[in-house]
């Protein structure tokens, strides 16, 4: 018994240099394809879409975090129909919310003290206006509307 392997010679014969050069092209388009779809994120890209607005397809209001968990002049991430957000507390008792989505690339950004960083490219957001600090971001962070009610931050 042998290990070589042999083509069988009607199979060699019958794809063309051309035709293999075809499939090797439609595989690799189909890769890029597979690489382009979607932002570059660093968390759940499929509950997240291009815009960036975690409002899309809602309706109501929802309770998006406590205020006795969200510091005052720092933020805390969560999410808004499984899209991620950042809430912030620029004084006692008014709070702001961001989409998480970065405007540069669609990474997420996390709150690192009074800004939100972008791990991806390194863009850097003002936690309390959602402006962009510094980096390749061209654009502040989409607005989330929020209001208080009690202990309860809500999405409005
Ligand atoms: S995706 Fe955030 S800086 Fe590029």
């Amino acid at each position: 018994m042998t290990n070589s392997t042999t083509i069988p010679a009607d199979t060699a014969a019958g794809i063309s240099r051309r035709a293999a050069l075809l499939i090797g092209g439609a595989g690799t388009a189909v890769a890029l394809v597979g690489c382009s779809t979607g932002p570059a994120t660093t968390g759940d890209a499929a509950t997240t879409d291009q815009s960036g607005d975690p409002k899309s397809g809602t309706g109501g209001s929802t309770e998006v975090a406590k205020l006795a968990d969200i510091p005052v002049g720092g933020s805390v991430e969560a999410f808004l129909n499984g899209k991620p957000i950042l809430v912030s507390q620029p004084t006692a008792g008014k709070v702001v919310a961001f989409s998480a989505v970065c405007t540069h690339r669609g990474c997420f950004v996390r709150p690192v003290g009074k800004e939100f960083d972008c791990p991806c490219h390194g863009s850097k957001f003002d936690a309390m206006t959602g402006e962009v600090l510094g980096g390749p971001a061209p654009s502040p962070l989409v607005a989330v509307p929020v209001a208080v009610t009690g202990d309860s931050v809500t999405a409005t």
